[in-house]
């Protein structure tokens, strides 16, 4: 049985965090929240603890895992050696979520960085985080507190879903911020030059305001090549059904549904409020956010998907999204879940 601990954001009662740091320490692992998602963590000096991860998210093991710190100076410990580019996005994004993809220095469990040279380091935007990684004084190795495959969870409940049973703790903080992801991106380049590895919360356009031109790992964009993050190269934040983005107006995502639903299949659709009410009258309609700020998009995004587990639709259909600032790691989540597959309007011959 997984033991719930509420501190809803008030550090003032801190058994909580107590607790789940004396877990962490005995090597045992605990989900808690961070700004984006909520964790899995556990303690990145030890084989043991990582293994535990591993094995409670059903995590193929060559896939590398974020170390969470607290302060900045830890980094040293943990690396070979801070770029220039890479300290000057620490200093503008951390705490926040940035994930910075270091030559490592040989010192965490070679389990975390899935026997690769190079380890991927944040310090997330979260009281609770911060007291935990603080209070169990250990840098912690903390994928998504998902079963692998499934949406990111974005809340304590999304977690007891799919982990109860397998950890012996959930530290409730609420709900998340970002609701998608960390941006990672490597800064290991001799020549200085910055790659976004996984688009998230922090954008290409943020990120080049302070070091200049960014690059994109081109797997992102297309699918024939492999990807430099290995965890890019998964199927993810899958819903139960497939799931198909609709890029076209409204008529014409309303004839998808209409087909769909007259072959006999149960029709999800996610929308934003601006077509609210417009597309089906029996499609299962779940509103995610508005066009008008992206964030609340981002922030829903995660919670929605699970909605149509619950909901047994036979077929999701999507809208788009722009490619640019916070749309990048939308459109990058539900590529994902989608496995990459769009229906144009002009391609369907119209
Ligand atoms: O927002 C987040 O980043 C959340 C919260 C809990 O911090 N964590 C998270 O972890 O999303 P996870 O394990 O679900 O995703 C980690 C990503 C994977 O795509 C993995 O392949 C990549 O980071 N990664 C980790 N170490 C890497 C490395 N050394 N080189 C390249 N990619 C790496
Ligand atoms: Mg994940």
């Amino acid at each position: 049985k997984v033991e719930t601990e509420s501190d809803q954001g008030q550090l003032h009662n801190h058994t909580g965090i107590k607790r789940a740091a004396q877990l962490l320490n005995r090597g045992e692992v605990v989900a808690f929240p961070t700004e984006t998602v909520y964790g899995l963590g556990g303690n990145a000096l030890s084989d043991e603890a990582i293994s535990q991860i591993f094995e409670a998210k059903g995590r193929p093991s060559d896939n590398p895992l974020i170390v969470h710190i607290a302060r900045q100076d830890q980094v040293l410990e943990y690396v070979k050696e801070i770029p220039k580019n890479a300290q000057h996005l620490m200093d503008v994004f951390w705490p926040g979520p940035l994930t910075i993809v270091f030559k490592h220095s040989g010192k965490l469990s070679p389990k975390v960085t899935a026997g690769l040279s190079t380890v991927a380091i944040r310090i997330p935007d979260h009281p609770i985080a911060l007291a935990l990684i603080m209070e169990s004084d250990l840098p912690l190795a903390a994928p998504s507190a998902n079963t692998s495959g499934r949406p990111s969870p974005t809340e304590a409940s999304h977690v007891f879903e799919d982990l109860n049973g397998r950890i012996p703790m959930i530290l409730d903080g609420g709900k998340t911020g970002v609701g998608v992801e960390s941006t990672v991106i490597d800064c290991t380049d001799p020549n200085g030059k910055v790659t976004i590895l996984r688009p998230g919360g922090i954008t290409k356009e943020a990120l080049e305001e302070v070091v200049g031109e960014v690059f994109v790992d081109p797997a992102l964009v297309n699918r024939d090549e492999i990807p430099i993050s290995p965890g890019m190269k998964y199927t993810h934040y899958a819903p139960a059904a497939p799931l198909i983005m609709i890029n076209g107006g409204i008529p014409f995502f309303k004839k998808k549904v209409e087909e769909a639903s007259r072959s006999g299949k149960r029709v999800g659709i996610l929308v934003t409020e601006e077509a609210k009410g417009l597309i089906s009258p029996v499609a299962q309609e779940v509103v995610c956010g508005t066009r008008e700020d992206l964030t609340t998009v981002a922030n829903q995004l995660y919670h929605s998907l699970r909605k149509f587990d619950e909901g047994n639709v036979d077929i999701i259909f999507s809208e788009i999204f722009p490619e640019t600032d916070l749309g990048a790691a939308i459109m990058n989540r539900l590529r994902k879940a989608a496995g990459g597959e769009i229906l144009s309007e002009i391609t369907a011959g119209k």
